[in-house]
């Protein structure tokens, strides 16, 4: 009966975050529009990813974006989904249409590009996408009490070979609405009120926290509805794997190689640690916040600031490790304290399981 009780309660990610809205009373449910407008763009991506490559989203768009990368057709479809989604764009293609275009691939690819997935909503003021060079400012009419920052498709080189990719999202409280500059996305990590990633594998799963604890959803496509899978996840104190790109070890500093060194050729006796790398970060991260271990983007004399960008990337999954129990930590300074001064900046980034990131930080620490 027990059992039984269990599959009827569905714990679902609207009432799940209903809950947690009773939490902040001033927020008038604004906060669950937003992250229902969050959703919505996972639940969309998530199916044109399944669909990629019997709807030919595969290969590039033959466009380059602000990061010299060429964009995917993923990369740009998904973007517009996302901007869209959020923005009320005042234009309509019907949802029946969406819901067709579902169906028949070749409907999909024509809304491809212009689908905009229209919600009225009234809770954005800036978005900072990957894929766009500048912030989006909403129009003042529109405009809502929340900054999201995203990174709409996480691990495009992945996309072509079906391995898995992500969404990552961070959200900030707007401070003054009446005078929206980017300065309002120019804060440290510490300051954001969510951050979470939507991981399009071999499940589709959300993982969320809104500053009081991580919980993991996985989306039930007969039901559509992300469902409550992982409840308040906390990272393993320790862990048996690292994860990061050997390919540049050449050009790594001290205190990376050293401690490289000592998970390949542990002194203390210990069993040497396992490498994993997907080069997704979302499905890096994901590993290493249920199994433990420890994940590294660090600087190396090629890129001085490491790869990771700060405000999409780095800042949503060393909110996630925080809550989790683990920590992240720049190879400066606690990543979440770092103030950006420019949307796309980028940082080095240690974050996993707290012992390690401790060994790390010593290191580190012993370099001054
Ligand atoms: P994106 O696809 O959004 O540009 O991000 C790619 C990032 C991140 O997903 C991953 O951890 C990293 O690039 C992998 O970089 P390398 O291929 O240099 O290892
Ligand atoms: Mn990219
Ligand atoms: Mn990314
Ligand atoms: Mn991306």
């Amino acid at each position: 009966h027990e059992a039984e009780a269990h599959r009827t309660d569905l714990m679902t990610i609207t009432r799940y975050v209903l809950n947690e809205q009773s939490r902040h009373q001033e927020s008038r449910g604004d906060f669950t529009i937003l992250l229902s407008h969050i959703v919505l763009g996972c639940k969309f991506v998530c199916s044109a990813v399944n669909k990629a490559g019997l709807a030919k989203l595969i290969g590039l768009a033959g466009e380059t974006n602000v990061q010299g990368e060429e964009q995917k057709k993923l990369d740009v479809l998904s973007n517009e989904v996302f901007v869209k989604a959020l923005i009320s764009s005042g234009r309509t293609v019907s949802l029946k249409a969406i819901l067709l275009g579902f169906v028949d691939p070749v409907l999909l690819i024509q809304l491809g590009r212009h689908v905009l997935i229209w919600i009225q909503s009234t809770s954005q003021c800036i978005l900072v996408s990957e894929e766009d060079e500048e912030a989006t400012f909403v129009d003042p009419s529109l405009r809502g009490k929340y900054c999201v920052v995203f990174d709409p498709l996480d691990g495009s080189s992945n996309i072509d070979c079906g391995v898995s990719i992500g969404t990552i999202f961070g959200v900030y409280m707007v401070k003054d609405k009446d005078n929206v500059t980017l300065d309002e996305v120019l804060q440290p990590g510490k300051n954001m009120l969510a951050a979470g990633y939507c991981m399009y594998g071999s499940s589709c799963t959300l993982v969320l926290s809104t500053g009081s604890g991580v919980n993991g959803f996985t989306l039930d496509p007969s039901l559509g509805e992300f469902i409550l899978t992982h409840p308040d996840i906390k990272i393993p104190k320790k862990g048996k794997i690292y994860s990061v790109n050997e390919g540049n070890a050449k050009n790594w500093d001290g205190p990376t190689t050293k401690y490289v060194e000592k998970c390949k050729f542990p002194k203390d006796g210990d069993s040497p640690k396992s490498l994993r790398y997907i080069g997704s970060m979302v499905a890096d991260v994901h590993r290493t916040l249920l199994y433990g271990g420890i994940f590294l983007y660090p600087a190396d004399k090629k890129s001085p600031n490491g790869k990771l960008r700060v405000l999409y990337e780095v800042f949503p999954m060393s909110f996630l490790m925080e809550q989790a129990g683990g920590q992240a930590f720049t190879g400066k300074q606690r990543a979440l304290d770092l103030v950006p001064t420019k949307i796309h900046q980028r940082s080095p980034i240690f974050l996993g399981s707290y012992d390690e990131v401790e060994e790390i930080k010593a290191l580190y620490a012993a370099e001054e």
